[in-house]
């Protein structure tokens, strides 16, 4: 009741009297009201002014797992996989934690803060509380490893819908794991994979994603310069985590449903979402520094780089870092 009534709130455009709500739902003022003071002990802050009705202003401020299931319909096979940590050194490292014991597909750690937030290539994912959504998800597909090798291009493409889900905004994708708004890094995604020796089998996967949300410029670390942004940043409103999440979950289930059988869909997709496509890049090869223009993302998810002599290369993501001639992109 409560989660129905949250829904009919967060979507209304403006005020929305109980008697509006009550009609909604079948039910009466009296408990519409009764759910709209349990939202509010759950943090939800919800004005409430006579003869217009009630506004919801601002959603928690921590990551939740009531709130996240509200927004997700109540028989998704995965809510109950579902757990929030308030701290974790990784959620992908403690994920694999219970990969390796019999978690089974779906179980999703989401952690308020990372304390050791890793990305690719060794390098560090900074994850302050209260700031972003930091959430991995356990895949168990039967199929060999190889086949796999589009996973990451498919997660960053769920992320993309997710995003647009809740804000209407679609960032872009620089190869390979990076989404992006406005020439900045918004998020990061790193999937592992578990590989059965002899047999080339895959085990499991994790796929780990982290979307800065709420950082102002002054909350990121210097290092980064103006390289990274968060969602409030390009949007200038607030953004529910906790609905976020909820839409990141939801299409995480939806792209495990096509991983296997609808690559090619996902490819093109990503080729769309992509635009690190028809940019020049620069990249280490054989030992020295490359540079060229990205043509296409090839089925396995390598990048094509033109370069300069007219020859073409395959750029598989576990290998190197691409980057933008003039910066980031
Ligand atoms: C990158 O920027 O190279 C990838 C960053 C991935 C960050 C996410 S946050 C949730 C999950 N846990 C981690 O330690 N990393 C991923």
């Amino acid at each position: 009741m409560e989660e129905r009534v949250l829904r009919l709130l967060a979507e209304a455009a403006g005020y929305l009297s109980g008697q509006q709500i009550g009609q909604a739902l079948g039910v009466s003022r009296a408990a519409v009201w009764k759910a709209v003071e349990r939202l509010r002990a759950r943090g939800y802050v919800i004005d409430s002014v006579t003869r217009q009705g009630y506004f919801l202003r601002s959603a928690p401020q921590k990551m939740d797992r009531e709130a996240i299931l509200a927004w997700m319909p109540p028989d998704h096979p995965w809510q109950d996989r579902i757990t929030v940590l308030a701290e974790a050194d990784s959620t992908n490292t403690r994920l694999k934690v219970l990969a390796a014991g019999d978690a089974p597909e779906g179980t999703v750690l989401i952690a308020e803060r990372q304390t050791g937030g890793r990305g690719r290539m060794g390098r560090s994912f900074v994850s302050p509380p209260g700031m972003g959504v930091y959430l991995s998800v356990l895949l168990r597909p039967e199929c060999l490893a190889g086949a796999l090798m589009h996973l990451t291009c498919a997660v960053g493409v769920a992320m993309c819908d997710a995003i647009q889900d809740v804000t209407g905004f679609r960032p872009g994708i620089k190869w390979t794991n990076d989404l992006v708004g406005d020439g900045r890094k918004l998020a990061g995604i790193l999937t592992e994979l578990s590989v059965e020796a002899e047999s080339g089998a895959a085990r499991y996967a994790v796929a780990g994603i982290g979307i800065n949300c709420r950082q102002r410029p002054e909350d990121f670390p210097p290092e980064l310069g103006n390289r990274a942004c968060s969602l409030e940043m390009l949007l200038a409103h607030p953004v529910d985590r906790n609905r976020l999440a909820a839409a990141m979950i939801l299409r995480l289930y939806e792209m495990r449903a096509a991983l296997l059988s609808g690559r090619d869909n996902l490819l093109n997709r990503y080729r769309r979402d992509c635009v690190t496509l028809g940019r020049e890049v620069v990249f280490q090869w054989a030992g020295k520094e490359e540079t060229g223009i990205a043509r296409d993302v090839d089925p396995e998810g390598a990048l094509i780089v033109e370069l300069s002599g007219g020859k073409t290369v395959q750029v598989a993501s576990g290998e190197v870092s691409v980057r933008g001639k003039t910066g980031y992109l």
